[in-house]
């Protein structure tokens, strides 16, 4: 736990510092962006990282494009006002229905999951299913993405709107949950698919439950893993990876901080310090900020 000396206001002050050393901001609606971060660890473990959960507006999955497009607009502003080097979309949501509307208005580089996922689901197999939110399913995202790549495999995507508020809820380990996973699955099961992507990144929180549902042959993919190697390749080639050490990562939640925090100690091995920053209003939201520990 980090002490409270380190929320001096100028602790994350980035202006005088190389471009390197800026951090890399990643948002999600709320948790699942966590498992983006994980990677981020692991992978690239000197980058300083932003991360954005806009967990008053939660679940994105449910919303409508416009929505969608507006909620990443305003979070991508924040994060570029505190002068972030990348911007991780952490959230297939976002990435199926925002990042080609927000590419074009920002001037920085934004990576989504989507395109990372398909590319590694056609090296894994065949007969692919997508497990996602109803907005990212409904968009055929993945869908066009795969065939794009590979024109010969077949894809099914399936629509699980409970998922999210459930591992929101720490519910993971609900035998409800269990059933909830069996009735997605069931569709994707009867036509025998031998890979299975992680459509939303809340999703990988779910594996053990899911996979004691699959047959041991059927492959997950995590698009978490392979956006953040792509990630790594694009601050090579920007000359932008840090060779410094990094700051401890920043946490800002549009929610409630301290139920963000209690989420996040099981996904990340340690309580996050978390803010509370308004992405709606950006003249007000430096006023706004409570910390918690
Ligand atoms: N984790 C996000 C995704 O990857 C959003 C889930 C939601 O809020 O519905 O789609």
């Amino acid at each position: 736990m980090y002490s409270s000396s380190i929320l001096d206001s100028n602790f994350y002050d980035f202006s005088g510092l190389e471009p390197q050393c800026a951090p890399i901001g990643i948002f999600d609606s709320g948790v699942g962006g966590l498992t983006v971060l994980r990677q981020l660890y692991r992978q690239l473990p000197n980058e300083s990282i932003i991360y954005v959960g806009d967990t008053a507006r939660l679940p994105y999955g449910i919303r409508s494009q416009t929505e969608i497009i507006q909620f990443t607009r305003e979070i991508i502003t924040w994060l570029q006002q505190q002068r972030v080097k990348m911007v991780i979309m952490a959230c297939n949501t976002s990435s199926a229905l925002a990042l080609e509307t927000v590419r074009e208005e920002f001037n920085l580089p934004i990576l989504g999951v989507i395109l990372p996922g398909a590319r590694a689901a056609v090296q894994q197999g065949k007969r692919i299913g997508v497990i996602a939110t109803p907005a990212t399913a409904k968009s055929n995202a993945y869908k066009q993405a795969i065939l794009e790549i590979d024109p010969d495999v077949q894809v099914w995507q399936v629509g699980c709107p409970e998922f999210v508020p459930l591992i929101e809820q720490n519910r993971i380990h609900d035998p409800y949950t269990t059933e909830v996973a069996r009735s997605y699955l069931e569709p994707l099961l009867k036509q025998e698919i031998d890979t299975l992507v992680h459509g939303c990144t809340h999703y990988p929180l779910l594996t053990p439950v899911l996979r004691s549902l699959l047959p041991s042959q059927v492959k997950l993919v995590d698009p978490a893993v392979h956006v953040v190697t792509a990630c790594g390749q694009e601050l090579d080639l920007l000359g932008l990876k840090n060779t410094y050490p990094p700051l401890p990562t920043r946490f800002a939640v549009s929610g409630c901080p301290q139920q963000f925090a209690q989420s996040g100690v099981h996904w990340l091995g340690y309580t996050p310090m978390v803010e509370q920053v308004c992405f709606t209003d950006m003249s007000v939201s430096q006023l706004q900020q409570d910390f918690v520990g």
